[in-house]
């Protein structure tokens, strides 16, 4: 077979990239698009596909090859590129393995990368932090959730979201509750205002109050001081007071609303049950409850992961696959992110430097060369 890289290819190049193709069950995303891979090339890296990685996202090899990728191997990759967690991937020593992992709750997989010999960045790791929002996934790809589980809703809402007033009468707009206003929480507050629906929504954090209110939605309080805000624009878990408050408020909004929009995220932690059984009960039938955190165990009861539950005409939409529906800019923001870590991890000629005192690399790069360096991170 002839060698994918000859020895004078070779000469100019830093990083050998490999992008894999996705085998998750619908999963239409790719980690890198022919325009991320330019880039990259213009940086003296080796791009390498797997054959048909970008297809699901509209890109074909060739698309890739006129950018200057080749197609190849993961054997030929120094650093492999992929969404998911590698569960299913055989890496060999020395390889660099960049994806979503998750590593505090997938202690047996951190275990076998770490037996694989190689280098693991957690991209669900990197911090929230102004510096590396360009490379943030968790942010991307949840402003394009919060805007599918609008989308969700509305197509299933046997209503319509704007205030219409004809000569057949005056129709009123339909009431939105969103809970949680982080990334997914303030694309769904957008894009339900788009579409003319009157929104309230509900947070932990005071301090989305002014982002919430920019929006034209109504923020509903909690009468109470605390705050959960935790670091990095995350949240953390409130008292049991201060829940048994929560539980009332939501209660009483829930019953007057239409549509339910649920993104309440704790990092680390299971997902706050924030609508419960009851709560549902007392929506009018063919209320729509859209369940953003279904994957992480669901923020309402009742709640299936990547199903729709009907209890009594009340939909519960459990989404799980939002970013892949919206493959094609879902792609495109996963590869800008991607550029532009590599480019951070890189130095400036271009050689791959895991600086342990960067903030950005310290964050996320959870096992160097086999050994499980991360401190929140046992091995
Ligand atoms: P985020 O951390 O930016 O936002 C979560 C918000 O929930 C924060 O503002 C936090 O203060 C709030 N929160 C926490 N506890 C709460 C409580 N008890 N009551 C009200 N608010 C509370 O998270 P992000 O990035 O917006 O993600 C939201 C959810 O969407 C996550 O569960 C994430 O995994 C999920 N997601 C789902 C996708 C899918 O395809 N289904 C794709 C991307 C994200």
């Amino acid at each position: 077979m002839t060698p994918l890289f000859l020895e004078g290819d070779t000469k100019e190049s830093n990083l050998k990239i490999f992008v894999f193709k996705e085998k998750n069950a619908g999963e239409k995303r790719v980690a890198l698009t022919p325009d991320g891979a330019k880039k990259l090339i213009k940086n003296k890296h080796d791009i390498i596909i797997e054959s048909g990685a970008g297809l699901e996202s509209g890109y074909t090899d060739s698309e890739y090859e006129a950018a200057g990728a080749k197609v190849g191997s993961i054997a030929d990759g120094d650093i492999v590129l992929t969404i998911n967690k590698p569960e299913n991937i055989s890496l060999k020593a020395g390889q660099t393995i960049v994806s979503l992992l998750y590593p505090l709750s997938e202690p047996a997989l951190v275990k076998k990368l770490a037996e694989q010999k190689v280098t693991s960045i957690a991209v669900d790791m990197i911090p929230r932090t102004t510096l590396a929002q360009s490379m943030d996934v968790l942010s991307s790809q949840a402003n394009l959730a919060g805007y599918w589980a609008v989308l969700a809703a509305a197509s299933r809402l046997p209503k319509i979201f704007p205030m219409l007033m004809t000569a057949a009468g005056t129709i009123t707009p339909a009431k939105v509750l969103i809970l949680g206003a982080g990334v997914a929480g303030l694309q769904a507050i957008a894009t339900a205002r788009r579409l003319g629906a009157v929104v309230e929504v509900f947070d932990v954090r005071k301090v989305v109050k002014e982002q919430v209110q920019s929006l034209g939605a109504k923020f509903v309080e909690v009468d109470s001081a605390e705050d959960a805000a935790g670091s990095g624009g995350y949240a953390k878990e409130a008292s049991a007071e201060y829940q048994a408050k929560q539980k009332e408020l939501i209660k009483k909004h829930v019953a007057k609303s239409d549509v339910a929009i649920t993104t309440a995220l704790i990092p680390g932690k299971k997902a706050p049950i924030l609508i419960t059984a009851d709560m549902v009960a007392s929506m009018r039938p063919g209320s729509i409850v859209v369940d953003l955190a279904a994957e992480q165990g669901g923020n309402v009861e009742g709640c299936e992961a990547g199903k729709i539950a009907d209890k009594n005409g009340v939909k519960i939409v459990g989404i799980t696959n939002a970013t892949s529906e919206l493959c094609v800019h879902a792609s495109q923001m996963y590869s800008t992110n991607m550029v532009n870590l590599l480019n951070h991890l890189c130095d400036k000629e271009g050689k791959l430097n895991l600086d342990m005192q960067d903030e950005i690399i310290a964050g996320s790069v959870i096992i160097k060369d086999g050994v499980v360096v991360h401190p929140k991170v046992s091995g």
